[in-house]
């Protein structure tokens, strides 16, 4: 007598039939791959908590998304070191702001890659938070709608300097409405939005703030992130910024999020991504580093997850090694 199992196997018999009846596909087209500009020339420093990302210098980057490019990655997401720090974080709209010359310099490099200019303040605030902080005594507050004009112009000065999509990661309330309103006056209504819309308060952050030389000097980012016991409020969250005009919406962490990636992706019929984000990237390296788990398949596994919970693309540290794999 036959079992029904045998039939289910019977399409796991060679690559062919397991390709055939596959239901979540991976294309590197659809991986976007965070960078961290830094000045300088020649420099290529390897972040310690996350081996094989490195701050770069234009040049390198440069080098890094041409790599990317000959990959088949859809993207780069940018973020960058600037040279100075100030409360306001003037160097994110600075003409000459160091994600701006890469946006100039990278446009020649790679001219398929779509360009994702990070919209955030904490890369370039003395104090490491992501709006402006008004401070008396030991208490401090971040002030939303001072915050919000400068994340705006910040936005801006990215697309002006040629991001492709601009992505506010700041969590300040009515910053897309804000976003939306200066390029549309700017004449760049053609530049869409990826909001961060659905962001968790997460230790999963802490070897980006390495990378990005971005850890609050005080304090945390409970205020504005989002309490992970949450998840009808990050549907409330997505709701608000494509009200206010998001074109496309991201999600982060994803691992540990993974449910609430798929509740957004059956409400919402709109462009949805997840960030794998640095301490996910982390903890398979460590692990990797020990022997202690298969890297290629574990790469390709934990983005499988992301994929099958929804996300129609990912930003990932692995996508140069993810798109190797696939290809
Ligand atoms: C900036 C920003 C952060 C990340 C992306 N944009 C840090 C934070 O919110 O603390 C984290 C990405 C990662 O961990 O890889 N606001």
């Amino acid at each position: 007598m036959e079992f029904p199992a045998t039939r289910l196997r019977r399409l796991r018999r060679n690559e062919a039939l397991r390709d055939l009846v596959r239901e979540t596909r991976m294309d590197p087209a659809t991986f976007i791959y965070p960078l961290f500009l830094c000045p300088g020339e020649g420099i290529r420093r390897e972040v310690s908590a996350m081996p094989g990302v490195f701050n770069l210098s234009l040049d390198q980057a440069a080098r890094e998304a041409e790599k990317a490019a000959a990959a088949g990655i859809g993207g780069l997401l940018l973020f960058g070191l600037p040279p100075e720090k100030d409360p306001q974080g003037s160097g994110a709209w600075a003409e000459d702001g160091i994600v701006q010359q890469g946006l100039r310099a990278l446009k020649g490099a790679a001219p398929g890659l779509l360009l994702v200019a990070d919209v955030c303040l904490c890369e370039y605030t003395d104090h490491g938070h992501c709006g402006v902080v008004r401070k008396t005594g030991e208490a401090y507050e971040i002030e939303n709608d001072a915050s919000v004009a400068l994340i705006a112009k910040t936005a801006l000065s990215l697309a002006q300097a040629g991001a492709d999509i601009v992505a506010p990661s700041d969590m300040m309330d009515g910053r897309v409405r804000a976003i939306r309103r200066e390029l549309d006056r700017a004449g760049l209504e053609q530049t869409p939005i990826l909001s961060y819309a659905a962001k968790f308060a997460s230790s999963f952050y802490g070897p980006f703030r390495e990378a990005a030389g971005s850890a609050p000097q005080f304090g945390d980012r409970r205020s504005y992130q989002m309490d992970g016991a949450n998840p009808r409020e990050a549907m409330r969250e997505i709701e608000q910024d494509l009200r206010e005009g998001a074109d496309l919406i991201l999600m982060k962490p994803a691992m540990p999020y993974l449910d609430v990636i798929r509740a957004a992706r059956e409400r919402f019929d709109v462009p949805l991504g997840a960030y794998q984000v640095s301490g996910e990237y982390s903890m398979l390296q460590a692990a990797f580093a020990r022997g202690w788990l298969d890297r290629d398949r574990a790469i390709l596994e934990s983005l499988l997850a992301i994929y099958r919970a929804g996300a129609g693309f990912a930003v990932t540290y692995f996508a140069q090694e993810a798109a190797r794999l696939l290809g």
